[in-house]
């Protein structure tokens, strides 16, 4: 560790103080305790993969560098190098495409697992269940005979509006880096190479193409790249994707600051970036610039910036053979790292099993939020319940394809009502109504456009005969259970949210239900906020569950039934209203050629906080069935230095009558700070297992290295001394302990 004490005696350079501050370092190094490792790309193979080169003609070097079909590139076959072949995505392994096109290939055999949405294992907070899903799509993966996934998707959820806001796991970087490292190591561990995407501040999907985005240096290095740097230097992440977007003026594809200084310079990157789809403007500039792999939908492939013109290139002198063989090297390295050069020993995988149905229905059942129970409906009892009407589109719809993007082809998804179907005994009558419809409008004056962005326009009208039926379902039923939200068909990307509001008339609907039976559980579904303000103050029950995988129907059955204790909690802020989440708030969002992220550090709970808004359910918020009390906080010492871990501990009693898991989220505090920090920001967290009545001591280990922020004067990572506060509590808005220490 080569830290190193300074003197700022710099005042001019933006210095308040000249306190002493502690430099961590802007280099590899890891900032904190690693529980889950990687594997660094090796380098041993080097003898052999230069012999290889020096064998290859200038086209199939550049062959390799290219996309020869949708989702693979170029292999030399006389020379044993096949194909790297790349698979999306996020929710699970997507169904073969064609070689040529973006149809469906039509195999037969390619029916997978759908995993639940980053949002929901977000909403877990539990590393571990990462790890499950990264390992068990891996497996998935190497079924398929695939190289690369590209995944994990871990931009910062930057606004609720983010039409990808589902397939991201969080607002909050320490959560992200937390939860993106494990998927990475259990994923790779399959011979299989993780691709994280889309790298960098790539927040959202209008102008996506284009649009030039301008944050500050510390806001980058703070908030936006934090668990990029975790998935690189800790997970060792084998690939990463160019985002679409341009960073400070440059495509994120050719963007020398952001893939040759940062990721390589700064964090010693050995993998491969892969362009995203269609995303790369230039040849000899993006090549130069750190890109290694051009991806792109179809046409002749040999038209890619990285092919036929980058022949050119090298035959008119523009870029030199050592430039290519360097990238080509990069490739090699990374086929030999997953073994797909001898293929011996390789993982064989396994593909829609049991098993791997199981890892997505414990995913699934850490990740449901229980949003309110005030008269306790839920766990549901069902003596006297004769019938339950189970009422909403979302009751039935399937969200393992749908809208634009990846999806998955699979042979399996519970919805709710046919969980509810299996897991209800046979004396209770479901009296299903669907109750809205989802339908879309081509209006473009629709009432609720009110920004220039392009999401689904919906119809928003109730139809009167779905709302009859729906009203006499709850009128004959003893309960009634409304399945609402939205879709991937609404969620979806390649275009933003147009509001935060609820489509298809569903407010209503459920107001209506409400009116005439008390005993009504609102089930939203969906993958990112919605304006659930007026839901909120109706409704006495309301629980939160995502597009949550091929058993997200028996969750949410085991969820209402009790068999499932939920214990999920929610990884963004809900707002009350759009234009109090930051992005909107300083009017910083979409923007048109650019967007300036002018909120700075302030994303997510973190501009809530510091200005005091109220928002409807704050970050880290999720009840139980059961309640926790935090106890006896205390650090093992009083005063340390940079190099040191903080160990803090503290009691949770389970002080109810089931037995539950609760996350302890441990914030912290720095009012002493001589330049803008947020209220506060999540530094750790931990969720633990307690028996009804039983009382567990937990223990934190929180580097102080983790308090450190990124100084633009000196670009370095500064600790400042002074009195920390560190807070414990269940949400951001629920701290009920708090200890003072002291920072050398
Ligand atoms: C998406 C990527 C995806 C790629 C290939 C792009 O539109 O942004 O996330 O991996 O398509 O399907």
């Amino acid at each position: 560790m080569k830290n190193r004490i300074i003197l700022l005696a710099m005042a001019s350079l933006m210095f308040v103080s000249c306190k002493e501050q502690v430099v961590v370092s802007n280099t590899s190094e890891e900032t904190e305790l690693a529980t889950y490792k990687g594997k660094e790309i090796s380098l041993e193979n080097d003898t052999k993969i230069d012999a290889l080169i020096s064998q290859m003609t200038l086209e199939e070097k550049v062959g390799m560098l290219h996309g020869n079909s949708m989702f693979a590139t170029g292999g030399v076959e006389r020379l044993g190098i096949r194909e790297l072949k790349m698979v999306d995505g996020p929710l699970g392994i997507r169904e073969e495409i064609s070689r040529d096109s973006w149809a469906a290939a039509g195999w037969d055999n390619d029916f997978a697992t759908y995993y639940p949405a980053a949002g929901a294992v977000a909403a877990t907070w539990n590393p571990e269940l990462s790890y499950t899903f990264g390992n068990s799509v891996g497996q998935e993966a190497r079924a398929r005979g695939k190289d690369m996934l590209l995944s994990p998707a871990i931009n910062i959820i930057r606004t609720p509006l983010g039409g990808r806001t589902y397939e991201y796991f969080t607002e909050d970087p320490f959560l992200n880096k937390k939860l993106a490292v494990p998927f990475v190591v259990g994923l790779q561990e399959n011979d299989v190479m993780a691709c994280v995407k889309h790298f960098a501040v790539n927040n959202q999907e209008t102008n996506r193409g284009t649009v030039d985005v301008l944050a500050d240096e510390r806001t980058l290095r703070e908030i936006y790249l934090p668990a990029f740097k975790a998935t690189v230097v800790e997970a060792h992440a084998h690939s990463l994707m160019g985002a679409y977007n341009k960073f400070r003026g440059d495509y994120l594809c050719e963007n020398d600051y952001m893939l040759n200084k940062i990721l390589r310079d700064e964090w010693g990157f050995r993998g491969v970036v892969v362009s995203d789809w269609a995303a790369v403007h230039s040849t000899v500039k993006s090549l130069k610039n750190g890109l290694d792999i051009e991806m792109g939908t179809p046409k002749p492939f040999n038209e890619f910036f990285l092919a036929d013109k980058l022949i050119a290139a090298a035959k008119n002198g523009e870029i030199s053979d050592e430039e290519i063989n360097k990238h080509v090297k990069r490739i090699l390295r990374v086929l030999f790292q997953v073994k797909a050069m001898d293929g011996e020993n390789r993982v064989k995988g396994s593909l829609a099993t049991e098993a791997h149905y199981k890892d997505a229905y414990d995913i699934a059942a850490e990740s449901v939020v229980l949003l309110k129970n005030d008269k306790n409906l839920l766990p549901l009892k069902l003596e006297g319940v004769k019938s339950i009407a189970v009422i909403g589109n979302n009751a039935k719809k399937t969200n393992a394809l749908g809208g634009f993007g990846a999806g998955v082809k699979t042979k399996r998804e519970v919805t709710p009502l046919d969980g509810l179907t299996n897991r209800l005994p046979e004396g209770v009558k479901i009296n299903y109504a669907e109750g809205y419809l989802e339908r879309y409008s081509k209006n473009e004056n629709d009432k609720k456009e009110e920004v220039t962005l392009h999401g689904p326009l919906t119809v928003d009208e109730l139809d009167e005969a779905k709302l009859s039926e729906a009203i006499e379902a709850a009128k004959n039923s003893d309960v009634a259970i409304i399945f609402a939200g939205s879709n991937r068909d609404y969620e979806t990307e390649a275009s933003d949210r147009r509001n935060l509001f609820l489509p298809f008339g569903q407010e209503e609907l459920i107001k209506k239900v409400l009116e005439v039976n008390p005993n009504t559980i609102v089930v939203m579904i969906a993958g990112a906020p919605f304006d659930l303000t007026e839901i909120k103050k109706e409704a006495s029950t309301l629980v939160w569950s995502w597009f949550n995988g091929s058993e997200g129907g028996h969750v949410l059955a085991d969820v209402i039934l009790g068999n499932i204790n939920p214990s999920g909690k929610l990884p963004w802020t809900m707002p009350k209203r759009i234009e109090d989440s930051p992005a909107h708030a300083t009017h910083s969002f979409p923007g048109e050629a650019s967007v300036n992220y002018t909120e700075g550090i302030l994303v997510g709970y973190r501009w809530f906080d510091t200005k005091k808004i109220e928002p409807l359910y704050p970050f880290g918020y999720g009840l139980s069935y059961t309640s926790f009390e935090f106890s006896e906080l205390k650090t093992n010492k009083k005063e340390y230095e940079v190099n040191e871990v903080i160990e803090v501990t503290f009691n949770i009693k389970n002080t109810g009558d089931l037995d539950g898991k609760e996350v302890a989220q441990l914030y912290v505090s720095d009012p002493e700070s001589y330049v803008e920090k947020a209220a506060q920001e999540l530094k750790g967290f931990k969720k633990v297992f307690v028996k009804s009545g039983a009382s567990t001591q937990v223990t934190i280990q929180l580097p102080v290295k983790e308090l450190a922020y990124y100084n633009e004067v000196i670009k370095e990572w500064l600790v400042e001394p002074g009195t920390y506060k560190i807070k414990i509590g269940n949400s951001s808005r629920n701290i009920t302990e708090e200890v003072s220490v002291n920072i050398k």
